[in-house]
């Protein structure tokens, strides 16, 4: 195991929040249940500010500098550098790439940049339900092709779906359908971490049926120690592609929007098609907030990345003791962790009986599309002692 436990206190940001400091947040995580209930459901972490975010915005906001960003170069820089050190990738160009208000609305703008309105779009089920959202109101179809057993992506199915998405009915104004796929890397909710194996094969399936792919990378930076992320662009045959990447998910900076879109070399030309409107998108703040991130908030990372590895084993540990009967299989990346229910006898909800009888908030399976039902998505991201009580609430729970 590469992972030595019990991190300090003083490095691991998941450690330095009591409950009660929690519970003053006014996000949605701490805003939509009464204060009786654990919150491990939405995406948002249980830590404080990297201190070189927080010291970028209280600078900011000491200036007055809350005007509009003077556009994405510095942040495309700053991830730029981070691809080269922590993926060893050198092919993030800052000429390739576009700033976006977000991760999702900037998928939604890739897809206009490559499909068209009524257009098909492949997801892997389970999947993070704003992919079913997104991309039904831009009124595009999404047409699903099932993780396999073990939850990563599995070819056959994939090939599956391509082929039915490029064989779809003939559009209404003429013109050949323009599939695409919305990959989800690391993949959220399983938490498995794709290979540079498989995401090769992903671009060979996608070329052979003509499916352009947009990759959301927001997960990229929250990988297991030891683990490496790969790049969809920086595989061969993905030179077509475009990725959504952020400094969001890995440094809880959902609430300071700014994302930014990458395209590879066979797609900068699309990308050069995004409207200027969408720029007018992400925030002043959140562009540097993202940007200092990335270029100086390696360390806390570090820290948090360890914190999540001994939080992923403990919930192991915890699941063992309170509820034998559920299935986890840890992943190697995101804070998530996709629990199996199914053998509890729970029905397709667990999480309603979680909350109702355990005062703890999960992410119900059902909005995760097929696959989902019986299913739970945990939220790892907290103290080793908020994970240990509600894991005890959640085994209780069954038992009455
Ligand atoms: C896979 C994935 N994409 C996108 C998002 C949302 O990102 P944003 O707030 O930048 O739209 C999340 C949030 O949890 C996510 O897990």
């Amino acid at each position: 195991m590469d992972t030595p436990r019990d991190t300090p206190a003083s490095v691991n940001p998941l450690r330095m929040l009591t409950l009660d400091r929690l519970r003053r947040r006014t996000s949605v995580k701490w805003r939509t249940y009464p204060d009786d209930v654990l919150p491990l459901w939405v995406a948002e972490m249980d830590v404080p500010l990297a201190e070189p975010v927080a010291r970028a915005i209280t600078e900011a906001v000491a200036l007055g500098d809350t005007g509009y960003p003077v556009g994405g170069a510095e942040y495309a820089a700053a991830l730029g550098e981070f691809a080269r050190k922590r993926w060893e990738w050198d092919g993030l160009a800052v000429e390739r790439t576009a700033i976006v208000p977000d991760v999702m609305l900037g998928v939604v703008e890739m897809l206009k940049l490559v499909s068209g309105p009524e257009d098909p779009v492949v997801v892997n089920c389970p999947v993070y339900p704003p992919f079913y959202q997104f991309v039904r109101s831009t009124g595009r179809p999404v047409v699903e092709a099932p993780l396999d057993a073990c939850g990563r992506i599995d070819p056959q199915a994939l090939d599956d779906a391509f082929a039915r998405a490029a064989g779809g009915p003939a559009r209404s104004g003429g013109g050949g359908v323009r599939p695409v796929y919305l990959l989800c890397s690391p993949h959220n909710p399983t938490g498995v971490l794709h290979t540079r194996a498989e995401l090769t094969e992903v671009a060979r399936l996608a070329r052979a049926h003509g499916v352009r792919v947009v990759a959301d990378e927001i997960h990229a930076p929250l990988v297991a120690r030891g683990a490496t992320f790969v790049p969809y662009l920086s595989v061969p045959g993905a030179e077509n592609g475009l990725s959504l990447m952020s400094a969001s998910k890995a440094w809880n900076l959902a609430g300071l929007k700014a994302a930014v879109a990458v395209a590879g070399p066979q797609a900068a030309e699309d990308l050069a098609r995004l409207p200027e409107e969408v720029s007018h998108g992400p925030s002043h703040l959140g562009v540097l907030a993202h940007t200092a991130a990335l270029r100086d908030g390696g360390d806390w990372l570090d820290g948090l990345l360890a914190g999540l590895d001994e939080n992923r084993a403990l919930l192991g540990e915890l699941l063992a003791e309170h509820l034998p009967g559920v299935r986890y299989r840890p992943g190697r990346a995101t804070y998530l962790a996709w629990l199996d229910c199914r053998g509890l006898g729970l029905g397709d909800d667990p999480a309603a009986v979680f909350l109702e009888r355990g005062r703890v908030a999960l992410n119900s399976g059902i909005p995760f599309g097929t696959g989902g039902a019986g299913f739970v998505r945990l939220n790892l991201a907290t103290s080793p002692e908020v994970l240990t009580e509600a894991v005890r609430r959640m085994g209780s729970s069954v038992r009455v």
